[in-house]
């Protein structure tokens, strides 16, 4: 049932304040400043005792699992990063007993991710889950951890879980920081923070007609680029998968930073940047990769937090916390694709040679 929507895609982009209001809902512990997760089994000493986090995934889940090592490296300063789990699973990586591996899921039937999470469990590791669907067998194989509670999705392609998820790590990230060295106000603003979430989506989906129109400027084009800096990569690596998921247009993605580096030999005008360009520290040097992508002609789609005078369009965002950017930012880019999609007649809800879930290697 689409509920009044033409596609799955559609209804699931616009049901995420909802989404995200049950991730939050039931956590929050105003009276410590932190966040109750009874599924981690994972006590205060052991996490403690936890001197590395790797994040493993799939695709978008893989990009949830990016912001994810962010939020934790920023909140609870343990060193964490992620990794896709088809790559790790190959390479016979060192299992650390100090490290907590995370497997992140939205089926939890990730052929990829299952058999990571087994060959790990195999060598002693402790490993957690961040899965959407209840009782699926990464959920099961885990010692313990967190649902996301996005709720059924149906489109092939991610978005209210990817939403949901960079949320359960953000959570997670809370958790880990107020056990170690988080200061209460630290914890108290996060908490503010993720509490905003809902009615700042709610306000992002009320711009939808204004994206659509953006989206069918850039419909026509042939390939694009998509940029952006720490907590801002993740973002634009997910926009650009979703967009070349849903319309078929080439895209790629770049550390805004790495632009100077070979990448800037593609920019001209046929070639139109999306950038990502948060209120934050690295504003600046955000704003100076938009000078070197205009001074060679190339149009560019700014998202931020107030118009940027050297974009050709910018669509504005509410601001959180800096560490929660990333879990607004995304929101637009997801019907930037599918108005793109849309205009180009595409078939949204099964795209081309792809499958929701991945069952086999
Ligand atoms: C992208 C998408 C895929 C999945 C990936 C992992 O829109 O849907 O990239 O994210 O196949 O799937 P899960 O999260 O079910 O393990």
């Amino acid at each position: 049932d689409m509920g009044g929507h033409d596609t799955y895609m559609h209804k699931e982009i616009s049901e995420q304040a909802d989404a995200v209001d049950r991730v939050l809902r039931g956590r929050i512990d105003d009276r410590f400043s932190t966040v109750h997760l009874g599924g981690l089994n994972l006590d205060a000493r052991e996490a403690r005792g936890v001197r590395r986090i790797k994040i493993l995934g799939c695709g978008t889940s893989y990009h949830a699992g990016l912001i994810g090592a962010g939020l934790i490296e920023e909140l609870a300063r343990i060193p964490a990063d992620a990794e896709p789990a088809s790559e790790f699973r190959y390479r016979n990586p060192v299992v650390d007993p100090d490290t907590l591996y995370v497997a992140v899921s939205q089926s939890g039937e990730t052929y990829d991710v299952l058999a990571a999470v087994q060959e790990l469990k195999r060598k002693g590791a402790r490993v957690l889950g961040v899965v959407n669907v209840v009782g699926s067998a990464i959920a099961r194989e885990a010692d313990g951890g967190m649902y996301v509670h996005a709720g059924p999705e149906v489109c092939v392609v991610s978005t209210k879980c990817f939403t949901n998820t960079v949320v359960a790590f953000a959570l997670l990230a809370l958790h880990l920081g107020r056990i170690r060295d988080l200061s209460v106000a630290d914890g108290k603003r996060i908490i503010d923070g993720l509490r905003k979430l809902p009615e700042q989506i709610g306000r992002i989906l009320e711009t939808e007609a204004e994206i659509k129109k953006l989206a069918e400027v850039y419909a026509g084009a042939q390939s694009m680029m998509f940029i952006g800096r720490v907590r801002g990569y993740p973002v634009a690596l997910e926009a650009s998968l979703k967009l070349k998921e849903i319309s078929y247009i080439h895209a790629e993605a770049y550390p805004a930073s790495e632009l100077k580096h070979g990448p800037l030999a593609l920019i001209e005008p046929a070639l139109p940047t999306v950038a990502i360009v948060p209120d934050d520290d690295l504003l600046e040097k955000n704003r100076a990769a938009l000078e070197e992508i205009k001074a060679r002609s190339g149009r560019i789609l700014a998202i931020a937090h107030r118009e940027q005078e050297r974009a050709d369009h910018t669509i504005v965002v509410p601001k959180n916390e800096n560490e929660l950017d990333p879990i607004l930012m995304g929101i637009p880019l997801q019907l930037f694709a599918y108005h793109t999609a849309l205009a180009m007649g595409r078939d949204i809800d099964k795209p081309r040679n792809l499958a929701k879930s991945v069952t086999v290697e």
